[in-house]
């Protein structure tokens, strides 16, 4: 019996994750991996809606998709993930050769809804085989938020060194031009229990390095699954207990990590600024295992703007919890997301956004293009910044941040390094890792280094990674 599936993934960390979890679940029912579409039985797309663009590109990948059905009428398409929670059966309209519509509520079930596929299918009793043919045409978006205790008992992660670890699922913010809270619902954290022991199966299979998930993990703790957290009463009481123990917020989740597990690398992404105080900072700074590195996105420098994304900061609060940051991990490196071309940004607002790069020096900055989301407040209000003023503002950050990234590169230049190799580079003989701060590293070295924590001289820069060698 042919079980196979092939999955694309498209949109954040969390997306990549969930797809991880869903093609070991599949695996677990004996589905076999596909390494190319046209082999599969089932094809999924896990889709994102963040911005226009990612939105069309699935659009294309599907129509793509949809023309290997014409000649194999057998096979299952599904489009799971942000986008399918947003559009639901408004996909069947453009792409009427979908079977399977599923939001990211819904992703513990699709065994179970591929299972459902199957029998509908059959039982219109056309087609041969274990799928049957056709379009089944079913919808799975009703869910507000993942329950987390449908998520499977096994781990399922990508072989390597490095694993990423959902820990908490939705978003309570409400940044005015962005679609996640209605794609991904409430917030809602995962035990520390669970985590933990995640966490600790994961260094017992060799796993070095562990990046924790969530839209902002900086209010981890606020809700947990029965409810409870430091936002309910219960989580008052905790809090005047004054036990260091009792109250698990994020950066207690920090220290838990540290000093229950033996992982040697913490990461965690992404940190709302509102919510990340010194107390963040302070864990950093006591936890060994927590990298110098912090994504702190700003996404403008102007605060007229930041108020109009209803961000709950100013650029200079912003600024000031950079400079306590720095004051606890001196050594940090910080990487952010920027908006260019939101309604109403004028050339002034643009350049405060300038101004604020060039204040920080960010290590990583993603610039984006404004996008609007049908239905977040911000789309009410007029598109006004013109595609060619949005794409020069978008070109003269990037230009910005090559400067400042060139600069920081080679202050490397003869300092000794830890990395931690991730794999074999693009060249034989090569191999790539990161610093603690984040920074990509080429070594050369004839014996294999993968998942060894190596000391390293830099040596030269090259555009964006650094050349070193072992000492
Ligand atoms: N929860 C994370 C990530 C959200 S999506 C956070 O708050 O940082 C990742 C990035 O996409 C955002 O930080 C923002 O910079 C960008 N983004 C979100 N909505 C957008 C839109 N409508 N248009 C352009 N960029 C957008
Ligand atoms: Fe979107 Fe804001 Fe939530 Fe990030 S914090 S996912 S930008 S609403
Ligand atoms: Fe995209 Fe959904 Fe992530 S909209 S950014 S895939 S949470």
């Amino acid at each position: 019996m042919s079980k196979t599936v092939f999955l694309q993934t498209y949109g954040c960390q969390m997306n990549e994750r969930d797809s991880e979890e869903v093609l070991g679940m599949l695996r677990a029912q004996g589905y076999e991996i596909a390494q190319r579409p046209e082999s599969a039985d089932v094809i999924l797309l896990n889709t994102c809606s963040v911005r226009e663009h990612a939105e069309t590109r699935a659009y294309g990948k599907m129509g793509e998709l949809s023309e290997i059905k014409k000649e194999k009428p057998s096979l299952v398409l599904g489009i799971i993930g942000c986008m399918a929670k947003l559009h639901q059966e408004a996909i069947f309209k453009r792409l009427p050769s979908v079977d399977l519509v599923a939001g990211p509520a819904e992703l513990y079930d699709l065994p179970y809804l591929l299972a459902e596929i199957q029998e509908k299918r059959q039982s219109r009793g056309k087609g041969q085989g274990v799928w049957g043919e056709g379009n089944a045409k079913i919808v799975a978006v009703d869910r507000a938020f993942r329950p987390l205790e449908h998520k499977p008992q096994a781990d399922y992660h990508k072989p390597g060194v490095i694993a990423f670890v959902t820990i908490m699922e939705g978003c309570d913010k409400a940044c005015t031009y962005c679609i996640v809270p209605k794609t991904r619902g409430q917030e809602i954290s995962r035990w520390p229990e669970e985590i933990i022991g995640e966490m600790n199966r994961l260094v017992n299979a060799g796993y070095q390095e562990v990046t924790l998930l969530g839209q902002n993990v900086n209010s981890y703790g606020k809700r947990f699954p029965d409810g409870s957290g430091y936002q309910g009463p219960l989580g008052r009481l905790r809090l005047l207990e004054n036990d260091p123990d009792a109250l698990v917020d994020f950066p207690q989740l920090l220290r838990l990590i540290d000093r229950r597990t033996n992982i040697k690398r913490v990461r965690f992404t992404t940190s709302h600024p509102f919510d990340a105080h010194e107390r963040l900072f302070q864990a950093m700074a006591e936890c060994k295992s927590v990298c110098e590195s912090l994504h702190l996105p700003v996404q403008s420098g102007s605060n007229r703007i930041l108020r109009a994304m209803r961000r709950g900061y100013t650029a200079e609060a912003y600024l000031k919890k950079i400079e306590s940051l720095r004051a606890y991990v001196p050594k940090v490196s910080l990487s952010t997301d920027i908006i260019v071309g939101f309604p109403g940004e004028t050339q002034e607002d643009f350049q405060a956004t300038v101004r604020l790069m060039r204040e920080v020096r960010y290590d990583n900055a993603y610039i984006f293009k404004y996008s609007p989301r049908p239905g977040t407040d911000a789309a009410s209000r007029e598109d006004d910044v013109p595609r060619e003023v949005k794409e020069a503002r978008n070109q003269a950050l990037l230009t910005l941040q090559e400067e400042i990234i060139h600069k920081k590169l080679h202050a490397f230049e003869g300092r000794q390094v830890e990395i931690l190799v991730e794999g074999a580079g693009k060249i034989a003989g090569q191999w790539f890792g990161r610093t603690r701060g984040n920074h990509g590293v080429i070594v050369e070295s004839p014996k294999p280094l993968g998942g060894r924590c190596v000391a390293v001289r830099i040596a030269r820069v090259g555009t964006h990674t650094l050349f070193g060698d072992l000492t």
